[in-house]
């Protein structure tokens, strides 16, 4: 890849309500990691939510909600750009290029489409199948370089390089847009419902003791953590030992994780004990990290006019760039611009 582009990291999450221990680990907290180091773009992405209907007045609560978490989990809007998606139409302009750049070949071999689909594909929105492009153009309209990303949105990501790359040969505008590089963590794997180890952690899961939400309180997080599924074994020394122990394996992942620790650090220091202990370190770890942050977004959400300021303030700063690069790319695609 060229170094012509400065580094840019690009991120969106889609705004939903009372996010949880996996969003916060698998993404907010690298989130937070990552402004110490590049430059970051954050958004709540409105417009991908609308690919499958909201309730208009959900929707708005959902949007501030999220916004309110990024604050609390520590996302500077000081530093870094925190903006919601819509209200830079930038985004549309450029999805719109990009799905005449994009191939139906590539959009057809989107698993996510598939599974959000379901069987019937004849009757789901036109914005759900086109949905990777509008995201390419989230991520392309800054240049971005680096895209934090979790497991299952690699392919997407895949197809924005695609998209990147086409483009530019298409036009014959060599390195206009960068192939940009996901950003995939390697310390923790997936954070796992606390009651069956081989689901991801979700907040469509009926039960609530199967996932840890941000504004749990302490009684709810010790409630949950001992209620959690292990099996009847002590905690292992070696790794390897917990391949066929899917939630021993999830409680140790998160405890390390939280507590900034390897998974070698963890079984050094536990091996052989039961694992109520590790629950009780974990219950306190937890209730350490995440309280505070579940106060924070509580806080948070009864001043709205603050939150909606914040993303007021985060898109101005975002339409500075989006318009000098849309008003580039319409200059190599051809159109008149006054
Ligand atoms: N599709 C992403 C998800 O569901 C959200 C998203 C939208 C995104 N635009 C993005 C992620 C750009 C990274 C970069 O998680």
């Amino acid at each position: 890849m060229s170094n012509n582009f400065k580094q840019t990291v690009f991120s969106g999450v889609q705004p939903t309500g009372n996010l949880h221990l996996g969003n916060y680990l698998g993404a907010i907290k690298n989130f937070v990691e990552l402004q110490k180091k590049m430059k970051c773009i954050y958004c709540v992405v409105d417009l991908h939510a609308i690919t499958v209907f909201q309730d208009s007045k959900e929707l708005k609560k959902n949007m501030l909600e999220t916004t309110a978490t990024f604050i609390a989990c520590g996302l500077d809007f000081k530093k870094s750009i925190i903006f919601n998606q819509s209200s830079v139409s930038e985004h549309s302009e450029l999805a719109w290029i990009f799905n005449c750049i994009s191939r139906i070949g590539w959009m057809n071999r989107m698993t996510q489409f598939k599974e959000k689909a379901g069987k019937n594909k004849e009757n789901a929105s036109v914005g759900l199948y086109v949905y990777p492009n509008l995201m390419a153009a989230d991520i392309l309209l800054y240049k971005a370089t680096h895209v934090p990303v979790g497991d299952d949105q690699k392919q997407h990501l895949e197809l924005v390089r695609d998209i990147a790359q086409k483009f530019n040969n298409d036009y014959k505008s060599d390195n206009f847009f960068p192939i940009p590089e996901p950003l995939i963590q390697k310390k923790l794997s997936r954070v796992m419902s606390l009651r069956d180890g081989k689901n991801k952690m979700s907040k469509s899961d009926e039960s609530e003791y199967s996932r840890i939400n941000l504004q749990d309180t302490e009684d709810e997080i010790y409630k949950k953590i001992k209620k959690a599924k292990t099996d009847s074994e002590p905690i292992p020394s070696r790794i390897e030992d917990l391949k066929n122990r899917p939630e021993a394996l999830n409680l140790i992942n998160i405890y390390s994780f939280i507590t900034n620790k390897t998974l070698e650090n963890t079984l050094d220091s536990m091996a052989g004990k039961d694992f109520s202990k590790l629950k009780k370190e974990l219950s306190d770890a937890l209730v350490a990290t995440i309280c505070p942050i579940g106060k924070k977004i509580k806080e948070l959400k009864k001043d709205e006019k603050y939150l909606i300021d914040i993303l007021k303030k985060g898109s101005n700063k975002a339409k500075e760039i989006a318009k000098i690069n849309i008003n580039k790319v319409k200059d190599i695609v051809g159109f008149i611009s006054h």
